[in-house]
């Protein structure tokens, strides 16, 4: 028999959580600081709690998922919640940093629960679907336990490691990769208003090259595991063709008063890299100059 399943936070994205797990027959109870949020739950056929304590008796499975860990812990750490959390598997899907997660980890072993940590890369409306993403961290055990349930969360449910702080390590490098290129969204939009380009023309081409960028991120990230730095047959582009092309998008942006405290910072980076001598070296070489772990 299928677990039953309680899920505390029913914001957007834990009552997409709450639905799909309806929707693969799980006895689901339901739980929200704010009552009214669980309504639509309801009717779909979950069980609304009265108190936290409560929606943990009922489940062999607790997932959490509510606006950070503090949120976390001003549910679970009353003594009420605590003594009832023992021999439960506790699934953590707010998101958070390593550190949040490993110290969430601590506490709950530490009152008899099992625990994994996920990180949620989709929206509310891939929750369920073939095309969900969910990164997870914890021993291998708890993640075969879990794992059924995961597979109703999305189809795509990747254990990453035992160390519980991988899934938000993953989860952070992968939105430095989506703000990079938001943010860069933001000053393709700056310039073509400045310079008065049709911004459906911007996403037309935009759509044609975004194949191009893939390919180089993929590139930088494969060059800089082997750590093939130097220029050679397969180098896509040097820093140097790079680094004088952004000097136009400087100049442009400083003609139009358009905000340059970001580009500023690339700025940086590719003068740290050029003063050591890497102007002939492949974009990747790069990744040297942002600090210690670089
Ligand atoms: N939405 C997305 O696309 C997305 C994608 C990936 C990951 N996530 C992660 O999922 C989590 C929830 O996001 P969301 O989009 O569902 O946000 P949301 O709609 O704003 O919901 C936040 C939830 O947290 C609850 N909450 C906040 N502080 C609380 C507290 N002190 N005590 C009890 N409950 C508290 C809220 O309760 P009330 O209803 O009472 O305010 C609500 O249920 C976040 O960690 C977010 O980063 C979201």
């Amino acid at each position: 028999m299928k677990p039953a399943i309680s899920v505390l936070g029913t914001g957007r994205m834990g009552s997409a959580l709450a639905r799909a797990l309806l929707q693969a027959g799980y006895r689901t109870t339901v739980w929200n600081r704010s009552a009214e949020k669980t309504g639509p739950l309801a009717t779909a056929g979950a069980t609304v709690a009265a108190s936290v304590r409560e929606a943990v008796d009922a489940a062999e499975i607790v997932v959490v998922n509510v606006t950070d860990y503090s949120a976390t812990a001003a549910l679970l750490h009353s003594d009420d919640v605590a003594s009832a959390i023992r021999g439960k598997l506790v699934l953590e899907l707010t998101s958070g940093t390593p550190h949040g997660a490993r110290e969430a980890g601590r506490w709950a072993v530490e009152h008899g629960a099992t625990y994994l940590d996920g990180a949620i890369m989709a929206t509310p409306d891939f929750i369920g679907t073939d095309h969900g993403t969910i990164l997870v961290s914890g021993t291998r055990q708890a993640f075969d336990a879990g794992k059924e349930m995961l597979g109703a969360l999305g189809g795509n449910v990747q254990h990453i490691g035992e160390d519980l702080g991988l899934a938000n390590a993953l989860d952070s490098a992968l939105l430095a990769l989506m703000w990079g290129a938001l943010f860069g969204a933001l000053h393709s939009v700056a310039v073509c208003r400045a310079e008065k380009i049709d911004l459906d023309e911007l996403a037309r081409q935009w759509t044609a090259s975004a194949s191009v960028v893939d390919g180089l991120v993929a590139d930088l990230i494969k060059r800089t595991n082997a750590g093939r730095f130097a220029s050679d047959d397969e180098t896509l582009s040097s820093i140097s063709p790079h680094y004088s092309s952004f000097q136009h998008l400087l100049e442009l942006m400083q003609a139009r008063e358009i905000d340059r405290s970001v580009v500023d910072g690339y700025d940086g980076i590719f003068r740290r890299a050029i003063a050591a001598g890497h102007l002939h070296d492949d974009f990747a070489a790069l990744s040297q100059f942002l600090g210690k772990a670089g």
